[in-house]
């Protein structure tokens, strides 16, 4: 119970990695808010978790919209009081089509920057408050592995997780004296329940070839670093990108 009480704000935790980051932060004991766009599956999500015995809120949010996401701070508020973790999960990535960088459509790429790193800044301004005044807090982002290989195909998302690096960096550094702490797990190719063209399931194992752990990721891989990221065990540790990625050797 390692995040006892812990209120934890975990967006896009209707499906894929979300979902196993959400049901995880309530095993360790925390009071999860589901801030995510498709309200069906934040809700069904928030009932796995109280079926489970645990506390949760499903919130429908719109993470590029800076109202949606101030409401989604205020809620939290009102329901526990405090905002100690948020996990900066949700972003465009299953639903993305692939193509040469030259062939992406400028609406599309406004779009997925307005999720994914847009989305990323809101969040962190949103509960900036609440941590400051706490005079604590966690920010956990989720990067990618594609920006060090600069993967092709997807050259929106490519950059988009660069930017995610980048305000890791920034915003631990304007919040350190804060006591609060901002990292970024970069994960490898992970499959969730969750079909896609980015990495198809057959794609995952030949990609899986090119890391020191020879499977494929799943997201039961990653929970473990996150509530590391955001228990008191990390408190020395910030502004810092955790590769967990079964030792890709591209790095
Ligand atoms: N699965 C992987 O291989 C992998 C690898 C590296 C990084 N990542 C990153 O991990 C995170 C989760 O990946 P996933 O595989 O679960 O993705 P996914 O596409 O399956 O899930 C994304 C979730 O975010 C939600 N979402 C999208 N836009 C939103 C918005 N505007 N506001 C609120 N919620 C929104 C979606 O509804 C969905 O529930 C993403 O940041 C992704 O870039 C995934």
């Amino acid at each position: 119970m390692r995040l006892q009480d812990q209120v934890a704000i975990i967006t896009g935790g209707g499906q894929g990695l979300g979902r196993a980051f959400a049901l995880a932060f309530a095993g360790e004991g925390a009071r999860v808010v589901i801030a995510e766009r498709n309200a069906e599956r934040g809700a069904a999500v928030a009932a796995e978790i109280e079926a489970a015995g645990g506390q949760a809120l499903a919130l429908p949010t719109d993470v590029a919209s800076e109202a949606s996401t101030r409401a989604m701070a205020d809620a939290a508020l009102d329901r526990w009081g405090r905002i100690d973790i948020l996990l900066n999960n949700a972003a465009i990535f299953s639903t993305i089509k692939m193509r040469p960088f030259d062939e992406i459509p400028v609406q599309e790429w406004d779009d997925l920057m307005a999720v994914n790193v847009r989305g990323v800044w809101l969040c962190c301004k949103a509960v900036a408050p609440a941590m400051r005044a706490q005079r604590r807090g966690k920010i956990i982002n989720i990067a990618s592995v594609v920006f060090d290989l600069g993967r092709a195909n997807y050259l929106h998302y490519v950059a988009s997780k660069g930017a995610v690096i980048g305000i890791t960096r920034g915003v631990a550094t304007e919040l350190g004296d804060y006591g609060v702490n901002v990292n970024a797990i970069s994960p490898s190719s992970t499959q969730t329940e969750i079909p896609r063209e980015t990495v198809t399931r057959e794609g995952a194992v030949a990609f899986a070839q090119n890391q020191t752990i020879k499977r494929v990721q799943a997201p039961a891989d990653l929970v473990g670093t996150a509530i590391f990221l955001a228990s008191s065990d990390s408190d020395f540790i910030t502004g810092q990108t955790i590769n967990v990625d079964g030792g890709l050797r591209f790095h």
